[in-house]
């Protein structure tokens, strides 16, 4: 057998090879999912392990006997993939032949090696992220919800899913009344232009004048003993927003149009923001859109006896029988609630996509809300609730004292990103990494770093942790961050220019490797090993949700080039063919740490 062109893992490959032996020599008949192989561990000699235990006990023999025995058999059988054994306690660990290093070195070295096209036929994996609400802009929370909905499309469709990316944008309701109270009273008509301010931060100030205004009138109130529940109830300024929200519900002309124009100005700034940041959506849901029909598939739920509807009118699921709560779904006046446009929108989703899979990014403290949403889903005779799941992420925080925003509780994504801006600029500055830049492509490395700092720290933490940010050891260049990871990719483009500028006749990348299999050196046949892995990752990374595999595997890949950069010679050593061999080597690296970082959504310079 010779390397694997189609990407089939030696992992299965050797799996299949002991279940084999397994069948052939004990008789043992063994489910390929029980049985262990491994990389093998850095204090063993080795490239791979077998873990014998589930064969051992099946067979009656001892695992070192059985490890043995496989050692030896898999040398006479697979000589051209098995080069030499060791046997630790139950462990065989075994070492590949080098040709099978190099094989695989040619075959990648093809553009396309890496790349899995999705297949057509297959139903889309829909991704729900951002999903804003109209009242504020976005905040660092945002950040991590964002960077984890695009790096998982990127993983996702990297491992041959088709993926589509949603927004949902909770357009209307209370809290989207209250600004544009705010700024119908007290706005002296204010807009972006007029105040040279991005519209969602000028919606944002209006929401947080409201509760100003709301907070003395409740002052006021509770004066006279009443607890805050009976205050909210006595408030004017609360009675006004319901008022509103029943004219906007309406169809009330005047309200709509505040409305559309209010929304109007916050869509261009998230526009903004989300251009910053880097991300995008196939399509976006509004909630002003799909709660209606929320609104009808429940009331046709009563119909059925699906749910329950009280004396005073409202509608609710009874989820007692399976130990939750009762859970509203309409109001006694009819109005509907945030779980009601998720039950239209779900609904809406599945008829337009079919999909297989239905995520949704969203923060841990919805987890209840969408347990609730798929067994409402699921009673209301939807087949298809099982298909949706909650990517339920940890909240992050800064460190103690640092950047109170405008609003004074939450960390504003724009003033954030531009921080990340300055920080990556001093830096690089103090460094005096930046030779001979055009001012214009100074601005896109410093964007270009300080994003990366910021994307890496988030997105290489389990996305279910909870996370502290911070933006100082996110930019250091020596560290597990994005600007190291960004700075070696820099490294080994400079290494291929000068190649190219000292006269080496490079060619493809395929005539760089000639390399006689005996004379791979270990460090370069490690690089190889972790290269190999890519796929793997990637794979990984898409079933366990998980972007923090693509970012853990991009800094290993980018810390061992380090340590073979810094040991030995690329453009220096003296036996030629061992010198293009690594030139070869460096650019395969440079491309795999280009894509894993791209799976990341983070961008890498050419050179710094
Ligand atoms: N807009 C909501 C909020 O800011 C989050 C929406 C999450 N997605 C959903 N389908 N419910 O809290």
């Amino acid at each position: 057998m010779h390397a694997d062109k189609t990407n089939r893992m030696i992992y299965d490959y050797l799996r299949s090879a002991t279940l084999q032996f397994a069948q052939d020599q004990y008789g043992v008949h063994l489910s390929p999912d029980l049985l262990q192989v491994q990389k093998t561990r850095k204090e063993f000699s080795g490239d791979f392990t077998i873990v014998m235990f589930a064969i051992s006990k099946i067979a009656k023999k001892s695992p070192e006997t059985c490890a043995g025995e496989l050692g030896q058999w898999l040398r006479e059988h697979y000589g051209n993939i098995v080069g030499s054994f060791n046997v630790i306690k139950g462990f065989l660990n075994i070492e590949i032949v080098s040709g099978f290093w190099i094989d695989f070195f040619v075959a990648a070295a093809d553009q396309d090696y890496f790349r899995i096209k999705p297949t057509e036929s297959q139903k889309p994996v829909l991704i729900e992220f951002s999903s804003p609400n109209t009242n504020k802009p976005l905040h660092l929370g945002h950040i991590r919800n964002n960077l984890l909905g695009h790096s998982l499309a990127e993983i996702l469709k990297a491992s041959g899913k088709q993926v589509v990316k949603l927004n949902l944008v909770n357009d209307r309701g209370i809290h989207i009344c209250k600004s544009m109270l705010a700024w119908q009273r007290w706005g002296n008509g204010e807009t972006p232009e007029s105040s040279d301010t991005k519209g969602d931060h000028l919606v944002g100030k209006y929401y947080v004048l409201f509760d100003q205004h709301f907070k003395e009138e409740l002052r006021q109130l509770s004066g006279s003993g009443s607890n805050e529940e009976d205050a909210e109830a006595k408030s004017a300024l609360m009675a006004d927003v319901r008022e509103m929200l029943r004219r906007w519900e309406n169809g009330d002309s005047e309200i709509r149009r505040l409305w559309e124009m209010m929304n109007t100005w916050v869509y261009e700034g998230f526009d903004e923001t989300y251009a910053r940041i880097g991300i995008s959506f196939d399509h976006t849901d509004y909630e002003s859109d799909t709660y209606l029909l929320g609104k009808d598939i429940v009331l046709e739920g009563v119909q059925q006896g699906k749910l329950i509807r009280k004396d005073d009118g409202s509608v609710w699921a009874d989820l007692k029988p399976i130990n939750l709560d009762e859970k509203l779904l309409l109001r006694s006046d009819g109005t509907s609630v945030y779980m009601t446009q998720d039950i239209g929108t779900a609904c809406s989703r599945h008829e337009r996509y079919e999909p297989q899979l239905m995520i949704y990014v969203v923060g841990n403290e919805q987890n209840y809300h969408f347990d609730v949403l798929k067994k409402v889903l699921d009673q209301l005779g939807f087949a298809w609730s099982d298909k949706l799941l909650h990517l339920s992420y940890g909240m992050v925080e800064l460190p103690q004292g640092r950047m109170k925003s405008r609003e004074g509780t939450v960390v504003d994504a724009d003033d954030l990103m531009e921080e990340m801006y300055e920080t990556a600029r001093k830096t690089t500055m103090e460094l005096g990494k930046i030779d001979e830049f055009e001012p214009d492509e100074l601005n896109k490395l410093f964007h270009m770093l300080g994003m990366g700092a910021l994307k890496y720290f988030i997105l290489r933490v389990d996305p279910r942790k909870t996370m502290l940010f911070n933006p100082q050891e996110s930019i250091d260049f020596n560290g597990n961050t994005g600007p190291f990871i960004q700075y070696t990719h820099a490294r080994i483009r400079s290494v291929w220019r000068k190649a190219i500028e000292s006269g080496w006749k490079t060619g493809s990348m395929a005539e760089l490797i000639y390399l006689q299999p005996e004379k791979l050196p270990a460090k370069e046949k490690e690089l190889l090993r972790i290269l190999y892995e890519f796929p793997m990752v990637v794979k990984e990374a898409g079933d366990g949700l998980s972007p923090a595999t693509v970012a853990n595997y991009a800094y290993e890949l980018a810390k061992e080039y380090n340590q073979f950069y810094h040991e030995f010679s690329v453009l220096h050593e003296k036996d030629v063919t061992l010198a293009r061999f690594r030139l070869a080597l460096s650019v395969l690296t440079g491309r795999v740490i280009k894509s894993a970082m791209q799976l990341l959504g983070i961008e890498v310079p050419e050179r710094m």
